[in-house]
């Protein structure tokens, strides 16, 4: 692994690293825990400008806490209508604006395709934070590294994703993410959801997959349940997010004879998918997951800007 060096690299898609790549980012994760807790100047003069033209809370506040805790500072914009987009300016413009002011560029955006259109544009780091429903890298490396902390491994795990396979940007990087181990991933979702076919054939080369529509009957099998929102916003027509919203809801009653080490994951927001009574189980993870994200981020700002 020592010859492994983000420095200056994109991290536009899982499937532009490696499993050893992916494995020293999570081991970066144990090493930045220190200098979370007690704060640090490593990026002390360096700035991170977010460029957020979707709505965002924890992705964005979790890279301003990342960039602080760092010592470094964040400037950018969080609503796009405050912003030159309005008056009609192209991405990549923004992009040659923003690269003269910071040393790193988080973007999440609409559209498929934006983050590595701004990366080609950029001559400055830049990290996909969420492009339209394609894909959300930082999201899938918190979550192996929150898979890693709380059962100790990833290879060798039972997974079910579950949810909206076909609009959640999250899910598409996490299977491709899960295709570098050794597991076993069930893709659980309504018809009209299931997962991306490019996703399906490509993680189904590398490891087994099965897709169903009912989740209680895998339960009691499972080590993961990694559970998502129905997309509304991304649906073309409203009324078929009408006929499947509320299609999963992971309530006490579901958790009945489950293994004592299931871990129930979400990226959240949640909606109604599971429900607030199961939050102070142990199988509960997804507030966890926040403070991984949180480690996982100083990780990776830390790499691309070569001081780890
Ligand atoms: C997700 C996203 O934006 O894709 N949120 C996140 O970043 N944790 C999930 C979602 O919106 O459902």
């Amino acid at each position: 692994m020592g010859s492994i060096s983000f420095k200056g690299r994109d991290i536009i898609s899982i499937n532009d690293l490696t499993r050893e790549e992916t494995d020293y980012i999570l081991s970066m994760g144990d090493q930045i825990e220190n200098l979370s807790a007690k704060g640090s100047a490593n990026l002390c003069g360096k700035i991170l400008v977010t460029l957020f033209f979707e709505p965002s809370t924890r992705t964005k506040l979790s890279f301003d806490t990342a960039m602080y805790k760092l010592g470094g500072q964040v400037v950018g914009f969080a609503e796009p209508k405050a912003s030159s987009v309005e008056k009609g300016e192209t991405l990549s413009d923004t992009i040659k604006v923003v690269e003269n002011y910071g040393d790193v560029i988080v973007l999440r955006h609409p559209l498929e395709g934006a983050a590595r259109l701004a990366a080609e544009v950029a001559s400055v780091p830049v990290i996909n934070a969420g492009s339209g429903s394609e894909e959300h890298p930082t999201q899938a490396l918190l979550d192996l590294y929150t898979m890693k902390k709380e059962e100790g491994k990833i290879d060798g795990l039972n997974l079910a994703l579950v949810g909206d396979l076909r609009y959640g940007r999250t899910v598409h990087s996490l299977a491709y993410a899960l295709s570098m181990y050794d597991v076993n991933l069930k893709l659980i979702s309504p018809d009209q959801l299931r997962m991306r076919r490019e996703v399906l054939d490509h993680i189904s080369k590398r490891i087994s997959v099965q897709e169903g529509n009912s989740l209680n009957d895998l339960l009691p099998d499972l080590d993961v349940v990694y559970i998502t929102r129905i997309q509304k916003e991304r649906f073309p027509d409203l009324a078929d997010y009408e006929k499947i919203k509320g299609s999963y809801k992971i309530t006490p009653e579901t958790l009945k004879g489950v293994k004592d080490n299931l871990i129930i994951m979400h990226p959240l927001p949640r909606v109604d998918e599971v429900d607030p009574a199961i939050d102070s189980t142990p199988y509960a993870i997804y507030f966890k997951q926040v403070k991984y994200g949180l480690l996982i981020r100083m990780a990776l700002l830390s790499m691309v800007l070569g001081t780890i």
